[in-house]
């Protein structure tokens, strides 16, 4: 693995930037590119057929531009493409998963609730987590329809996100859940609001921390990791309006 290439991340918008965040921060020295696919989000509303198209399209670009590693930062082209892409390329690819398990394992309620799209719902990979965990959990779904429309239009703290949330959120605080997970990219950048309408005994759970330490072990077993410099470079490239991922980035940054 060649140390000095980039780190590519794609997400069907600017949710995956959620994921470099937590990547910027455990690998400060790691250069990345990422690609926003603003202009097909949400891939939810796609056919499978579509959504592997783009996802293999996205990846030949970031290997154009020499990635070693590419993060799929998205749930809906993880359960949809992943497989597809380790068959046809190269490159390890990393790919996200709703921090069920964990969730599961500290909640004393043994209520925990589930906020992530229709499509990751229906992937075979969360049907298999669910009714493993069934017996020890009472799994509380809400299907977030809207909110990555939401975060993509740069309207995350707003009215139309809270009212959104409560209606999704608020039956399963009254099942009494202990522990949310966010199943979707996205959502993360929506947690100011999520804060305000749960209780503060509830856990929120967000795998891009977990995801960024996948890529750390990946990149450390194949000698991959990037030597010290003191500013990496991130490349964000969008098929859609570049205008909400140049606020979101420079938000992050700012930070
Ligand atoms: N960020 C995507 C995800 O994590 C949004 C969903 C979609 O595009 O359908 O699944």
């Amino acid at each position: 693995m060649d140390k000095l290439a980039p780190i590519g991340v794609f997400d069907s918008g600017i949710g995956g930037l959620s994921v470099w965040h937590e990547v910027r921060a455990l690998l400060p020295h790691e250069p990345v590119i990422y690609m926003a696919d603003s202009d097909h989000a949400p891939y939810g509303r796609h056919k499978p057929e579509e959504i592997i198209q783009y996802s293999e399209e996205i990846s030949r670009f970031l290997l154009s531009q020499g990635a070693k590693i590419i993060v799929i930062a998205c749930n809906t082209a993880t359960g949809i493409a992943i497989e597809h892409l380790r068959r046809i390329f190269n490159v390890p690819f990393v790919g996200m998963e709703p921090a069920i398990k964990p969730a599961a394992e500290k909640s004393l309620t043994g209520q925990i609730g589930v906020l992530a799209t229709a499509q990751t719902f229906e992937a075979e990979h969360f049907r298999r987590t669910k009714s493993r965990l069934a017996k020890d959990v009472e799994i509380n779904i809400a299907i977030g329809d809207g909110l990555v429309e939401l975060v993509e239009q740069g309207k995350a703290i707003s009215e139309e996100a809270r009212s959104l949330l409560h209606s999704y959120l608020d039956p399963m605080v009254s099942e009494g859940i202990d522990q949310l997970v966010l199943g979707c990219t996205h959502y993360p950048f929506l947690i100011p609001v999520i804060r305000e309408i749960v209780p503060r005994e509830i856990t929120i759970h967000n795998p891009s921390p977990a995801v960024a330490k996948q890529v750390q072990r990946i990149l450390i077993q194949s000698n991959g990791l990037h030597p010290e410099q003191d500013q990496a470079q991130y490349t964000f490239h969008s098929s859609g309006s570049r205008e909400v991922l140049d606020n979101m980035v420079a938000k992050m940054l700012g930070e």
